[in-house]
């Protein structure tokens, strides 16, 4: 053989052996959607529901605040503060010299680099008959470990007084949030003003700023989830709780419909579908990934408090929702099969590898309504993509 043929066939081999793990890689888990126990370490955060939380994508860490440590009439807004590390699947407690405000259902984000983990608006309990929304916004410098409270005009003031979630595009590191509830009043939802109808952004530089949508929105909602996706450079949101009956579990108050915010346009566009063959009317639903071909989403509740764990696939193309089926978990100690809790209220956060997306949850109640107990275990669900 002589040198030619002898480098030809060295590159040849080490090409098919990079494709070899690749391929490996690939097939590993990319044929099951599958859920399993995550094994948690180090100082675990305290049970709550109805936190907030954000994923630091980049450095694999997932902050979580707040939230309810208990169900009614002896839920308390808690300030906990904590990290959990993917890599070493670690807890650790945040929780800085200067003291936050404890609440729940506070928007979170982070800045592109994951430099800042931000804090702003949230809530106290509802059913107190008092009203407790918050207006302020706080940053948490991560290499210096202190909050500092940012300053807002009285405008920016009311743009973070709201209780839902914000989406942080990773293109930009903006975060975008649209409507959300400003009052925890009893039959909030009907207070007049009690939902936002406005799409919002922050930057690091201008802080809170209207978003000047072209043409119409979604009719003003709480308890929705919003999504960035990548491919379509667009904010999607599914259903949440809106103001149509004072009667707080009357199903009209459930919305099950499918919105997409282009971010090139402002354009807000509804997927219509055959909502007999969708998921339903439900709030706290939460999307696990999308692109431009097709969305994922997992749970939420119904207007009678029903939890649910189902996991759906939506083609953005077909327009259609087809239910998946899930392998179900088996405790690797025992070697049996265990239930997914289906909470409401848990902390979460997406993972997206080379050919498949991880939704973590941990945490959360399971039921909103008295005596329901809080889950302190953590699980993951493989979707591949
Ligand atoms: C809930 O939080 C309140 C206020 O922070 C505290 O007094 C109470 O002990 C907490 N309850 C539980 C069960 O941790
Ligand atoms: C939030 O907005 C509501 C409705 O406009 C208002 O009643 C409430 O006082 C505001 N709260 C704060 C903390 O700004
Ligand atoms: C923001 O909240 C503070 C404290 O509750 C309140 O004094 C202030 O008036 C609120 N700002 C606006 C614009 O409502
Ligand atoms: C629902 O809330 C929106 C936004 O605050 C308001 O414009 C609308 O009048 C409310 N609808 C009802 C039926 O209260």
């Amino acid at each position: 053989m002589n040198l030619k043929s002898q480098i030809l066939l060295t590159v040849v081999c080490l090409f098919s052996l990079v494709c070899l793990i690749d391929c490996h890689k690939k097939c590993d888990n990319c044929n099951q959607y599958s859920w399993e126990k995550v094994k948690q370490k180090g100082s675990m955060p305290p049970l709550a529901w109805d936190g907030s939380s954000a994923y630091d994508e980049r450095n694999e860490l997932f902050y979580v605040f707040g939230g309810l440590n208990g169900s009614y009439p002896n839920d308390e807004t808690i300030n906990s503060f904590y990290v959990f590390n993917v890599k070493t699947s670690s807890w650790t407690n945040l929780m800085a010299p200067s003291s936050i405000t404890p609440r729940a259902e506070t928007m979170m984000f982070l800045d592109k680099r994951g430099d800042y983990v931000y804090l702003s608006g949230g809530r106290g309990p509802f059913r107190r008959g008092i009203n407790i929304v918050y207006n302020s916004t706080q940053r948490y410098d991560v290499r210096k470990k202190v909050w500092t409270e940012l300053n807002q005009t009285p405008f920016q003031q009311n743009l973070a007084n709201r209780s839902v979630e914000a989406e942080t595009v990773s293109r930009t590191g903006k975060s975008y949030t649209f409507s959300g509830s400003t009052s925890t009043l009893p039959g909030f939802i009907r207070v007049p003003g009690a939902l936002k109808t406005d799409t919002i952004v922050f930057d690091s530089v201008n802080g809170w700023q209207q978003v000047d949508v072209v043409g119409a929105s979604p009719t003003p909602r709480a308890h929705h989830h919003l999504l960035y996706n990548e491919e379509l450079n667009s904010i999607f949101t599914y259903g949440g709780y809106t103001n149509c009956s004072t009667y707080t579990s009357n199903e009209c108050n459930y919305l099950g419909d499918l919105w997409s915010l282009d971010l090139s346009t402002k354009v807000w566009k509804q997927h219509l579908f055959d909502v007999t063959k969708g998921p339903g009317n439900r709030d706290n639903a939460k999307f696990i990934y999308a692109d431009q071909n097709q969305l994922f989403l997992i749970g939420g509740s119904n207007y009678q408090y029903t939890n649910f764990m189902d996991v759906w696939r939506f083609d953005l193309i077909a327009n259609e929702w087809t239910q998946l089926t899930i392998l179900p978990l088996v405790d690797p100690e025992t070697n049996i099969q265990t239930p997914i809790p289906n909470t409401i209220g848990s902390f979460y956060f997406k993972h997206i590898k080379k050919c498949s997306v991880e939704f973590y949850f941990s945490r959360g109640s399971l039921s909103e309504i008295s005596g329901s107990p809080l889950v302190d275990n953590m699980y993951k669900l493989t979707i591949p993509i």
